[in-house]
């Protein structure tokens, strides 16, 4: 584990002994997967929609339905809507994909000139690359966070299919274009960026 992993596992740690806290933790988790389904579904081409595009709306609308759905495990009363008084840092988790958005859209058209359809398609490729990497690192995070705390969450399936969704994104990446790593890079530098301002501002909420 590297530094940035230790302390994102010991804001986990935090999160997950108070209850309260931790089915905040689930709720905005949800809501930053619901958002990501939404931006896929959005970005769809109205003829041009492949299986792999719909299984990717189709999984991403379920992890945010399956971790709303954990918060009963803690307490079902607790979170019943994204109102920002159910989430964690609310402002830097609404921003984080919005903001991802428009600066990679913004990257996309200065370097490429894309726009319309080809910029949505590119868009949903680079964004969604960049989410399924930090998803296959922050949720095994948690995990161990869950498992050594003998909580009875559980994100294990969510794990499962983040792993498929990063394979689906390299190969749809390649068949995109053959200097995809530059701009599968840049996005990745952007994502970075944001991401930490969101794990700042939910440990500035936790720990103070
Ligand atoms: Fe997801
Ligand atoms: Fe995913």
């Amino acid at each position: 584990m590297n530094y940035f992993d230790m302390q994102l596992n010991t804001l986990f740690e935090k999160i997950i002994s108070k209850p309260e806290l931790h089915a905040r933790l689930l709720n905005t988790l949800s809501l930053m997967e619901n958002t990501g389904a939404r931006k896929i579904s959005a970005s769809e081409h109205s003829t041009n929609v492949t299986l792999i595009i719909l299984k990717h709306a189709a999984e991403e609308h379920r992890h945010a339905y399956y971790l709303k759905k954990q918060i009963a495990k803690i307490d079902e009363t607790l979170c019943p809507t994204y109102s920002y008084e159910y989430l964690l840092a609310p402002a830097s988790s609404r921003l984080y994909l919005n903001k991802l958005d428009t600066e990679v859209s913004r990257y996309l058209k200065t370097t490429l000139g894309l726009s319309g359809n080809e910029l949505k398609f590119a868009a949903y490729l680079l964004v969604t690359y960049a989410i399924e990497v930090r998803a296959d690192e922050l949720y095994p995070i948690y995990q161990q966070a869950l498992d050594s705390a003998k909580n009875k969450v559980n994100v294990k399936s969510i794990i499962l299919e983040e792993e498929g969704h990063l394979e689906e994104m390299l190969k749809q990446l390649k068949e995109f274009s053959t200097d995809w790593e530059t701009h599968a890079g840049r996005a990745l530098e952007i994502e970075s960026r944001l991401f930490d301002a969101w794990a700042q501002a939910l440990s500035k909420e936790v720990i103070g």
